[in-house]
């Protein structure tokens, strides 16, 4: 079975150790971190849990691309699939290396329209039916997947989602919550917060959010997206009682970690957040020392750079250090990490 895989390019090495123990593959078309691979069939559960997997699609159906008939084939190889004509469909494509002359737009457009010709019921608003084109290496690679319960489509895994956001970081809480499905917090502290994305994103699922960082956020932005954001600056004599704070709003304590540790009251917060650019095991001792703001049972979404050039050995050094406080629950690397893996855990 085919199957297009996606990584991040500085985790080719774990990737393809981790597909190997997965099942016996052979890559049959690659670039930078993307790779068809015949893998052996009933897999898909084991790429569901995989570390370093963040997209894998099945393949169906693939040919060569014809320069001359260059639409015409990318058409043939998606009819090929032998979707229900009356199932409403959506195609899209990517495009990696062609140079047809063609946009990927253009090619969902002019192929898309084909098919309704021939009788596909198109429908792009609300498809149950998702089919893709990879082009890569002059050959088409496609396949379908049926949306039902899906919420992330296809294009977005590569082209990400169309920004409106306030960083990229918010994208990969948005994924971590999407993968690992927490519930959603009732308070929340979000280390290493600015620009905001994260505290916006806890704050908007209801949480009442504590943002450290020595940074600013962007308040405006914040505020425009309907959440209420107080800044406190001098934090002589402050006292942040996480119990009392409103849900759905942010309180950003601007000073780093140690002096705003100080500042708050109690074990209570069901999330830690935090995304820091420093390694791993430095943001360990972060979350150590925060811990005791949090209950039995809370939840921690941590970001890991990782510095080493041993991935695996890596994550074991940061686990033995949280081990005695954090039952370790999942580590993933997300469509937005970069250089990082994101580790889900739970306070013991
Ligand atoms: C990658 S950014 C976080 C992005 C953020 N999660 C978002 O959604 O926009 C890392 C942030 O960590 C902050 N940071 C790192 N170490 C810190 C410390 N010891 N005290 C306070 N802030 C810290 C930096 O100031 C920086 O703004």
């Amino acid at each position: 079975m085919l199957y297009l895989l996606l990584t991040a390019d500085s985790f080719r090495e774990s990737f393809l150790e981790e597909l190997g123990r997965i099942s016996k593959y052979r890559v049959i078309d690659e670039r930078n971190n993307l790779f068809i691979a015949e893998i052996a069939e009933g897999k898909e559960r084991q790429l569901e849990r995989s570390v370093f997997i963040y997209g894998y699609f099945p393949i169906y159906n693939h040919s060569r691309l014809a320069k001359k008939s260059y639409i015409k084939s990318v058409y043939r190889c998606i009819a090929g699939l032998e979707i229900d004509r009356r199932k409403g469909t959506k195609l899209e494509c990517f495009d990696i290396n062609c140079r047809a002359g063609y946009s990927a737009k253009d090619i969902e457009v002019r192929v898309g329209t084909g098919l309704e010709h021939d009788g596909y019921n198109i429908n792009i608003v609300k498809p149950s039916i998702l089919a893709y084109a990879v082009l890569l290496n002059s050959v088409c690679y496609a396949g379908y997947v049926n949306l039902d319960g899906r919420r992330r489509g296809f294009i977005d895994t590569f082209r990400f989602y169309k920004h409106k956001e306030i960083s990229r970081a918010e994208f990969k809480l948005a994924e971590a919550f999407d993968t690992f499905k927490p519930p959603a917090p009732r308070i929340a502290v979000d280390l290493g917060a600015a620009p905001g994305g994260w505290s916006l994103f806890l704050a908007k699922s209801g949480a009442a959010v504590v943002a450290i960082d020595n940074a600013e956020l962007e308040y405006e932005r914040i505020r425009n997206a309907g959440i209420d954001a107080v800044v406190v600056k001098n934090l002589h004599g402050v006292r942040l009682n996480l119990e009392r704070m409103r849900r759905g709003t942010i309180v950003h304590l601007r000073c780093g970690f140690q002096k705003a540790e100080k500042c708050l009251d109690g074990g209570i917060a069901d999330m830690l957040a935090i995304d820091v650019n420093s390694g791993g095991i430095a943001s360990s001792g972060a979350v150590l020392r925060y811990s005791r703001f949090m209950k039995k049972g809370a939840y921690l979404i941590m970001t890991v750079k990782c510095i080493m050039r041993s991935v695996p050995k890596y994550m074991r050094e940061v686990e033995s250090r949280l081990g005695s406080r954090f039952r370790i629950l999942r580590w993933k690397v997300l469509p937005h990490n970069r250089q990082e893996i994101t580790l889900f855990a739970r306070k013991r």
